[in-house]
């Protein structure tokens, strides 16, 4: 397969771009299950992500083919962001992965951490944080110990990833690595991992697929700062696995 390979920022990381969407989720599939199995030196951990794109990967990866060859119990599964809703409702991030892919395979419960998602969200967002933290070990992100081994976002119309929507607060946290986001143009109070933590990895790895994303990806790549997703770094690779409409080819 081929390695991906990457730069640090939304500009200079690398394109891998493939002919659709299920190309880029067996890709996908395969990259992911090759980076976990070759993390020997303590559990892999992975931030997933949410919305649409990333289903079929899920379904992929609980299929007979990756079903008993992912290393799900040296995996930590954390989410990158959330939407303030029940366990169970339409809208759960955790709900989506749970019916795609986790109900399918042997993964310990230990090491699935869906974000918590009732009482006060500032609560929340630190409950999250310092179930971090324990994977961790410990509350400051040292550069060249990087948090999570795979980051995988997604990319909205008005340029947000993760939970990270224009115009809000957390797009200026630099110190907390969970926080919560309420959008102006979408429903739901979120929460979010930061520009920090995202950046504490060693891939970054945006999913695109599809026309739709064309505009808002050229202009992320343009570095356009009004775009949420634009201010993405990692300490590690950044990588674009889109499909030729989505790249604009
Ligand atoms: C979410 C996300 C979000 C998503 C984009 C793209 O929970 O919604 O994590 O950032 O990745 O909105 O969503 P689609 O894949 O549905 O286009």
């Amino acid at each position: 397969m081929r390695e991906m390979t990457g730069g640090h920022d939304v500009k200079t990381g690398a394109m891998v771009v493939l002919p659709d969407a299920e190309a880029i989720a067996q890709h996908m599939a395969k990259w992911l299950t090759a980076q976990a199995l070759a993390k020997k030196d303590g559990p892999f951990v992975l931030a997933l992500s949410g919305g649409s794109t990333p289903k079929r990967l899920y379904q992929i990866l609980a299929s007979a083919e990756y079903r008993d060859r992912f290393p799900w119990a040296n995996t930590q599964f954390f989410f990158g962001d959330e939407r303030f809703v029940p366990e169970g409702d339409p809208a759960s991030n955790y709900n989506m992965v749970e019916t795609e892919m986790l109900a399918h395979v042997s993964v310990p419960p230990a090491n699935v951490h869906p974000m918590p998602t009732s009482g006060d969200p500032a609560q929340a967002a630190a409950a999250y944080q310092a179930e971090l933290e324990k994977v961790y070990g410990g509350t400051v992100l040292q550069p060249g110990r990087p948090l999570f081994d795979v980051v995988m976002l997604g990319l909205g119309d008005n340029g947000h990833t993760a939970s990270l929507f224009p115009r809000q607060p957390v797009l200026r946290e630099k110190k907390l690595w969970v926080s919560t986001c309420v959008p102006d143009d979408a429903p739901h109070t979120r929460i979010t991992l930061t520009y920090p933590a995202i950046h504490s990895s060693r891939h970054v790895v945006f999913m695109l697929a599809g026309a739709g994303k064309r505009e808002a990806f050229a202009k992320v790549r343009a570095g356009d700062p009004a775009e949420p997703a634009s201010a993405i770094t990692t300490e590690g690779e950044l990588i674009w696995l889109m499909d030729k409409a989505a790249a604009g080819q």
